[in-house]
């Protein structure tokens, strides 16, 4: 009896299953009422007396076993089991790669930061203007070639409803509506009729400051974009104002810095001047305060605005400007690292 329950303790131990049913099958042939444990416990009638106390323990802790080893691989099986539904066998094997930033986002956002530290907040205003807020506010006299079809997307019959050719129309907005001081950074898509070339495209984006307070100054300028030019070339980098006309700022000028990739000494990118030109800007012309209703005896402002290609251009050399727009994957994950 004793030699039984030891062989039937050993094969329980080395008991295993592949599926539900035969888990049931070893239940039935150990634990049924007429399963091998079973049979042993009919048999204790027949040990003798003075061995039943140790035979009836060991049978009990057999019983145990038994059940314990059944409870144990059925729970391992269910679990298993529950893993098998989670599965999802559609997924790819590969983690999903995260995609890369665009370099022009790369580069406005660097822009937008770099002038949140001296106080600009963002401002924005819609891609579907009229001719008030991106010219006539402006200054623009009616017969300027700027309002002209080969450079204005006009997007109805009426010549009023038209693509902003530039984001100064938002100054116009942020003006109207709010009282000096004013201090805003107007980022956004801009729109112009030209032949899509490795040098121009009929959308690029653009970055639009402007400052409204008492006594600004042309100084208050040159001392903001000194500030941003070498935040965002490097502090080695240096500005120069030439004269320049805009409808919409007296007096007006154009920035140039000193070429990122020759450092000024001269290089086929600076066509050897040393120098490459980056943005526009001047005093904000009283007319346009006055159009917009604040008062040009008072207050006086700068403004100024820049491409984002350009700078884009600058920072990474990206010769050819249609790339931006191709979404071509070997282009965009180049950028990888810029942010
Ligand atoms: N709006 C001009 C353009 O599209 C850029 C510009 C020049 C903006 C001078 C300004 C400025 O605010 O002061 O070419």
């Amino acid at each position: 009896m004793k030699e039984r329950i030891k062989q039937l303790l050993a094969d329980i131990n080395a008991l295993n299953v592949s599926n539900s049913e035969e888990i049931e099958a070893l239940r039935i042939k150990y634990l049924s009422k007429k399963g091998e444990v079973s049979n042993l416990f009919n048999d204790f009638r027949n040990v003798a007396a003075e061995e039943k106390k140790e035979v009836g323990k060991l049978l009990n802790e057999l019983k145990n076993k038994a059940q314990d080893k059944i409870n144990q691989l059925k729970e391992a099986f269910e679990k298993s089991n529950d893993r098998a539904e989670k599965l999802d066998l559609t997924r790819t094997p590969d983690p999903v790669e995260l995609g890369t930033r665009h370099p022009l986002s790369i580069v406005k956002n660097e822009i937008v930061d770099i002038f949140a530290r001296i106080g600009f907040v963002i401002a924005e205003g819609p891609e579907i203007e009229d001719d008030w807020h991106v010219f006539s506010s402006l200054n623009f006299p009616p017969e300027h070639p700027a309002r002209d079809m080969q450079d204005t997307f006009f997007i109805t019959k009426d010549p009023d409803v038209l693509l902003r050719t530039h984001t100064s129309s938002v100054q116009t907005r942020v003006m109207t509506n709010q009282k000096p001081p004013i201090r805003v950074l107007c980022p956004g898509r801009v729109y112009r009729n030209e032949a899509i070339s490795y040098r121009a495209h009929c959308f690029f984006h653009q970055v639009e400051g402007l400052y409204i307070d008492k006594n600004v100054s042309f100084a208050d300028l040159k001392q903001a974009l000194l500030y941003f030019a070498k935040e965002m070339f490097g502090e080695e980098t240096q500005i120069r104002l030439r004269p320049s006309f805009f409808p919409f700022t007296e007096p007006s000028a154009e920035m140039d810095i000193s070429c990122n990739l020759c450092g000024g000494k001269g290089c086929p990118f600076c066509k050897n001047t040393g120098w490459v030109e980056i943005l526009g800007c001047g005093m904000v012309d009283p007319n346009v305060l006055e159009n917009c209703g604040i008062d040009s005896s008072v207050y006086s402002g700068y403004a100024f605005g820049m491409g984002v290609e350009r700078i884009t251009n600058l920072k990474f050399q990206v010769k050819d400007l249609r790339m931006f727009s191709e979404n071509d994957m070997r282009f965009l994950e180049q950028f990888r690292a810029a942010y």
